[in-house]
């Protein structure tokens, strides 16, 4: 990973409205996200993850603080906004013309057009097929996919994706994942994306920021936070001896014919491997995932930030 400094919040607060309709979306938000990796944000609704997509692209501006994009400030800067491509929430396309000529505008406005490259985009979106449909007949998905494919037409060094997956289906997900990685990996981009989804972020990203009621709650390596408390369910027989052994070790209690330990995912194999040592027969095992919920409470201690 490179050392340069790709985005920089430093003490980023917005506020909407005034007196009762008052709302604080982000809160003294600072953050440092270096070149070439993919950075989860990672909250639920109304978390302030829009709101903060919008200031770092210059759409809305702080009501305090400061963001910096490859060191330099991003307010009133169009050449550096160039090296960046975003897509933001409910990205708008004119329904009347194809998807395709929809791309050529924007790239004309850009001053990028190069036809070639949006037919490459169009396929790496797998949208190839739909080009030339008009955009009023799209899915969801294949708007989304359009947007996706908007946000790289100038070839940017960092990509801002506030909830790529919205309205993709599964296999839409997947290849979402695999051309985002591929941004970073073989194209040496940094992608900054958005989501409410754990299992998301937890696949595809490098780091996370873990943002709640607009206070940032928690950064670190995906595997590290996720790395925190999990419930282990087994279906085993006999139930008490293998209560017997674990009890002393992991928090566990029996309910019907499953045990449940608090463990972490890393404790697992070893788990596993006393039952079998001992003979217990071990039917099933599930993790059960922290949820994000669950990861909220343990990085604010339960507290409503
Ligand atoms: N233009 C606005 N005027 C007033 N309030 C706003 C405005 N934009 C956002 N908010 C408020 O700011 C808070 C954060 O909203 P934001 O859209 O940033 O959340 P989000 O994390 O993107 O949520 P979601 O997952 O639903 O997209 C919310 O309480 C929202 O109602
Ligand atoms: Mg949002």
């Amino acid at each position: 990973m490179s050392h340069t400094i790709a985005i920089q919040l430093e003490n980023v607060s917005k506020t909407f409205g005034r007196r009762r309709k008052r709302v604080e979306a982000v809160r003294q938000l600072s953050l440092e996200i270096s070149a070439g990796q993919v950075f989860g944000f990672l909250g639920p609704n109304g978390a302030g993850k829009s709101t903060t997509i919008r200031m770092m692209i210059d759409l809305i501006r702080p009501s305090a603080g400061n963001i910096l994009l490859y060191g330099r400030p991003v307010q009133n800067n169009p050449s550096l906004l160039r090296r960046v491509g975003a897509l933001v929430e409910g990205a708008a396309f004119y329904s009347f013309l194809t998807g395709r000529k929809n791309l050529e505008i924007l790239a004309r406005t850009r001053s990028c057009y190069d036809a070639s490259r949006i037919q490459k985009l169009l396929v790496q979106v797998d949208m190839a097929d739909h080009a030339d449909r008009k955009v009023q007949g799209y899915s969801t998905g294949m708007k989304q996919r359009l947007g996706l494919a908007a946000a790289l037409l100038n070839d940017p060094d960092l990509v801002i994706l506030d909830e790529p997956t919205n309205g993709l289906d599964p296999a839409g997900i997947q290849d979402v994942r695999l051309f985002i990685r591929d941004l970073v990996e073989k194209q040496g981009k940094t992608v900054f994306l958005s989501s409410h989804l754990l299992s998301e972020v937890e696949q595809v990203c490098d780091q996370v920021g873990i943002i709640h009621n607009g206070r940032l709650v928690r950064t670190g390596v995906v595997a590290e936070l996720l790395s925190t408390q999990a419930i282990i369910r087994l279906e085993v027989a006999p139930l008490e001896r293998a209560l017997g052994l674990l009890l002393p070790k992991w928090p566990t209690t029996a309910n019907g014919r499953w045990l449940e330990v608090q463990a972490t995912r890393d404790e697992v194999p070893e788990i596993v491997q006393q039952l079998v040592a001992a003979e217990v027969q071990l039917f099933q095992v599930i993790v059960q995932q922290q949820s994000l919920e669950d990861l909220f409470l343990a990085a604010t201690g339960g507290t409503d930030a």
